[in-house]
């Protein structure tokens, strides 16, 4: 009933009678009132006057599914949405869902992770309201080889959302970090369960950095955030809509392909093409100068000697950036 009072609210033009949402409900005044409370309590600003009735002035400025629902312009990623206050990793919260059957397009988010994980077993930050942490579960038809299409096309849609959103000239370091300069903003995190041949499920893991004003230590010299770089608190309920938005968007343009299309977008943005690129080949450091991204989304990395080598996955550290 929330949603269907919070989309009344939401589409009215002026204040709402008691009365007239009760009806149109089908439901007690009192019943009206209680409902009007809770979503005071989750943070929505409600103006109620005597005569009048209640008029929606805002919504909260921290995670919110309503709010989120309110933006959100997507057939599939999202329809089903999760926010937690606190979890330990939004995808490991996934996978529990993915095991039991949750469907296709599922979205995992919380205001706070406190166990979030990053890539090569690192660990991601997340302290409460500042950073926007989310996880989508696909159940693609693709084989476990195509999956890495995934993490490509997850980033070159983030970092396109995040320019418009932001006006900031945001580049990807391959394979998928989002960064501004020299610091990172963004991390993606993709995991999958597959049986023999066949993928059960993929779960994109995001995070965004998005009011952080200061970073753990053993990061501080290559991380910024939304607030640091524009000065600017962004709504978060907004930005993860504009986000499932434009992923789907790209997901489906794509069929989940690295087509030409959009390889040729990705390397437009891609900050590691033309620089000099140190990558471990078992336990050796391999330098060279990353001349290309195949159409397999790895990289191609050209050496003194004029041959050229294929970066399939790991750390790559890039001249000039980290
Ligand atoms: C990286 O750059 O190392 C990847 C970071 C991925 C972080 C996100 S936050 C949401 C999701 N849940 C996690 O535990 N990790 C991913």
């Amino acid at each position: 009933m929330k949603k269907r009072i919070f989309d009344i609210l939401v589409s009215a033009k002026d204040y709402i009678s008691g009365q007239s949402l009760a009806e149109q409900l089908g439901v007690s005044r009192q019943a009206v009132w209680k409902e009007i409370k809770a979503l005071r309590d989750s943070g929505f600003e409600i103006s109620s006057v005597t005569n009048k009735g209640y008029r929606l002035v805002s919504m909260p400025s921290c995670l919110n599914g309503l709010a989120v629902s309110r933006y959100l312009d997507t057939a599939v990623i999202g329809k089903t949405l999760i926010v937690l206050d606190s979890v330990s990793s939004t995808n490991d919260y996934l996978k529990l869902l993915g095991t039991e059957g949750c469907e296709n397009g599922t979205v995992v988010t919380a205001r706070e992770q406190t166990k979030g994980k990053g890539r090569l077993g690192r660990s991601w930050a997340s302290q409460k309201d500042e950073n926007l942490a989310f996880s989508i579960l696909l159940r693609p038809s693709i084989s476990p080889r195509e999956i890495s299409s995934i993490t490509p096309l997850a980033g070159l849609a983030v970092c396109r959302a995040l320019r418009d959103f932001t006006g900031l000239d945001l580049k990807i370091k391959w394979p998928n970090d989002i960064i501004l300069g020299k610091k990172k903003m963004v991390g993606i995190l993709t995991e999958m369960a597959a049986e023999f041949d066949a993928v059960e499920y993929v779960i994109t893991g995001i995070g965004v950095n998005v009011d952080q004003t200061t970073f753990p230590e053993e990061i501080a010299y290559k991380a910024t955030s939304l607030l640091l770089e524009t000065g600017r608190h962004y709504d978060k309920n907004r930005l993860l809509a504009g986000l499932l938005t434009r992923i789907e968007d790209t997901f489906t343009r794509s069929g989940l392909e690295l087509t030409a299309e959009i390889i040729s977008e990705y390397k437009k943005l891609c900050a590691t093409i033309g620089r000099s690129v140190t990558f471990k080949k078992g336990t050796r450091n391999i330098s060279g100068v990353a001349v290309d991204i195949d159409e397999q989304g790895a990289l191609k990395v050209m050496l003194s000697d004029g041959s050229l080598r294929t970066v399939n996955a790991g750390e790559v550290t890039v001249q000039g950036i980290y």
